[in-house]
């Protein structure tokens, strides 16, 4: 019993003037009262055993907290650090699907630098027979020299040179037109003939295509106005856009005239490309039509998306488009598309004079 309590009752026990009775009923609410205590006693002791553990464990929280903290600081760097390799990565593909379409023009590059070697090969030759027939003229006695014939070949051999000059020169340009089409930098704005442009770009995806694929077959026709202003592009952006355009069509064009049966192709399926421009209020536009797969109306929406294509793995990466928008619009334009399933295609590009 409790000291203090016990004194209590050793009081009232000995105490004279208070009956037995009494006594009774005060020992009964003491001893209730000691339990009451010990009751209390014992939760408070609970309440200061819950305190310590939730102190622990709010300490063990905190270091859980902490530990969580350093983890995701770490995950955010390596988030930060994947999403640069992307970010190079994806620079890397632009520049490989760069390469890739070089590699497509390379074939067209090759016929079209053939011609005017031939020419260069061929009246080089041509000159070295005329002067062969100078020095026999000049092999003769004064008398039965024939003096205009001389003058004559000589006007030849210098005609040829010119001709030498200028076959020279255009397979100079497009040596240089395909080292610019591999750089990486942006190119200068220039007044550029897009009429020109257009038909050197077609004539090298259909040379390109026709290389690499003997079946091919389709037709291309060139409908440009004659009175079309200059307008100021980076042109060999331009054309890169003009090639994809071309090559998706002469692509749907292909594929269709493979799923046409037989017959189908006796009957004329005749697969067709038409390069047209034009002149319009605000400036030039481009417009390259197809009578091939078409593009079905869900998948319309997409095919400005990077990556997106439809071809079997190895033929497409999906940025053909998505390059062209961005070239487009970074030359304050517009790229659109019409196309109905089982037709055709136009995708049409709009280019400001500003
Ligand atoms: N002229 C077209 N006719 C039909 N479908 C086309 C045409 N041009 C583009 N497409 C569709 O758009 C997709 C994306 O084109 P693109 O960005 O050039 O990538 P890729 O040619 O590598 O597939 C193609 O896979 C094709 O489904
Ligand atoms: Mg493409």
């Amino acid at each position: 019993m409790n000291e203090q309590i016990k004194l209590l009752v050793d009081f009232f026990q000995q105490n004279k003037n208070i009956s037995d009775q009494e006594k009774e009923i005060l020992t009964k609410a003491v001893k209730r009262l000691e339990s009451d205590l010990e009751l209390a006693q014992f939760k408070l002791d609970r309440t200061e055993k819950v305190k310590r553990t939730t102190a622990i464990l709010l300490e063990e929280t905190i270091e859980e907290l902490e530990l969580k903290r350093k983890a995701i600081e770490e995950t955010n760097s390596a988030l930060e650090n994947s999403l640069k390799d992307l970010k190079a990565a994806q620079a890397q593909l632009i520049q490989s699907e760069k390469m890739a379409s070089l590699g497509e023009l390379t074939a067209g590059i090759a016929h079209e630098i053939q011609n005017p070697l031939n020419f260069v090969n061929n009246f080089s030759e041509l000159s070295n027979e005329l002067i062969d027939e100078l020095e026999e003229e000049r092999a003769k006695s004064q008398e039965s020299r024939d003096e205009t014939l001389v003058t004559e070949i000589l006007g030849d051999i210098k005609q040829n040179l010119s001709k030498i000059n200028l076959h020279g020169k255009r397979a100079d340009a497009i040596v240089k037109g395909m080292l610019e089409h591999s750089r990486t930098n942006k190119g200068e704005k220039a007044p550029t003939d897009l009429n020109a442009l257009a038909d050197e770009f077609v004539r090298l995806s259909y040379h390109g295509i026709r290389a690499k694929d003997k079946s091919f077959n389709a037709d291309y026709k060139l409908e440009l106005d004659p009175n079309l202003p200059k307008v100021n592009v980076v042109a060999p952006e331009i054309g890169r856009v003009v090639l994809n355009l071309v090559n998706n069509a002469f692509y749907a064009v292909n594929e269709k005239a493979k799923s046409s049966p037989s017959s189908h192709r006796d009957e004329g399926y005749k697969p067709e490309v038409v390069i047209s421009s034009k002149q319009t209020k605000k400036g030039v536009e481009l417009s390259v039509k197809d009578n091939g797969k078409g593009i079905p109306e869900h998948i319309k929406e997409k095919i400005f998306q990077p990556f997106f294509t439809t071809k079997p793995t190895g033929s497409g990466t999906g940025l053909g488009l998505s390059l062209s928008y961005d070239i487009v619009k970074a030359h304050g334009g517009e790229l659109r598309v019409w196309s109905e399933e089982g037709k055709g295609t136009i995708l049409r590009l709009h280019i400001p004079i500003s």
